[in-house]
């Protein structure tokens, strides 16, 4: 059993030695595991999707609130013991009703988190490699953009797409540029999906209004240029972290094992593709 901070590669599998069979990871994402390399020597790969898509579409709209609302820079003016007073302009923010999210990977946590902007009154357009499940752009009343459209459209903009060699970088400059000076941009994803020093270039230019970010291009790195920015929500990589969600993550990962070594289908295996 593994998480997402250590590196599965073929060097760990040559290591761990013929005896190894499985390797679950505690975690949905599993762009740290190179699966052809286990899969070509029959080790079987596991991870946990499902039980952490509520935690984590939560905290993807607790960092939405937190930069459009500047809750955490309200908190450190107060900590800091800056004088401050009720005024009719002070730390005016964004609102969210009406405004349009534009969600970059509508699996599990992408609909989970659209159903949360719903209930805010927000929009949804969504953008993604497969097309949404039956139903869900009905229920959701989300309409599919192709990436450079979502991008100019949407007031936020929700990274919710696997990290892989097509979503690294996925937002750089250029895509920054295409989003509209008033957007924001959420990554509860992975940190690699965004280039980071972009998106700093890109605050300090105006070229968007914010970010709320739960991930690191170089975890546990975060780009200088973000840390000392008001119009930055950060967490640091809290996304599943529930007690409840640990806990399931943690017996999901525990199942899988369990069933390959007594010879069966782990409940969770990676998908094939
Ligand atoms: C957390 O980041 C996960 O992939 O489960």
């Amino acid at each position: 059993m593994v998480t997402l901070k250590e590196r599965v590669d073929a060097a760990f599998a040559d290591a761990a030695g013929p005896g190894l069979r499985a390797v679950a990871t505690v975690a949905v994402g599993y762009d740290n595991i190179d699966v052809p390399a286990l899969t070509s020597r029959g080790v079987v790969v596991a991870h946990t999707p499902g039980v952490l898509t509520d935690a984590t579409a939560d905290i993807t709209l607790g960092l939405l609130l937190s930069v459009t609302r500047r809750l955490g820079e309200g908190e450190r003016l107060l900590r800091s013991g800056t004088p401050w007073s009720f005024e009719l302009d002070f730390m005016l923010g964004t609102g969210l009703t009406g405004r349009t999210l534009g969600i970059v990977g509508l699996g599990q946590i992408g609909r989970a988190v659209a159903r949360r902007a719903r209930a805010f009154g927000m929009e949804i357009v969504y953008t993604g490699r497969r097309p949404a499940p039956a139903g869900t752009e009905e229920e959701l009343a989300a309409a599919y953009l192709p990436l450079p459209e979502l991008l100019a459209r949407a007031d936020v903009v929700s990274l919710h797409c696997p990290l892989t060699a097509d979503t690294h970088h996925l937002i750089d400059a250029d895509a920054l540029a295409t989003m509209k000076p008033t957007a924001f941009l959420l990554n509860t994803a992975r940190g690699p999906v965004v280039d980071e020093a972009a998106l700093a270039d890109a605050l300090d230019a105006g070229t968007i209004a914010g970010a709320g970010l739960d991930v690191f291009e170089h975890e546990p790195e975060v780009h200088p240029g973000l840390l000392g920015r008001d119009d930055v929500a950060l967490a640091p990589h809290l996304g599943s972290a529930t007690v409840a969600t640990r806990t399931a993550m943690a017996t999901l990962a525990a199942r899988n094992v369990v069933a390959v070594l007594r010879g069966e289908r782990p409940p969770t295996p990676v998908p094939a593709d």
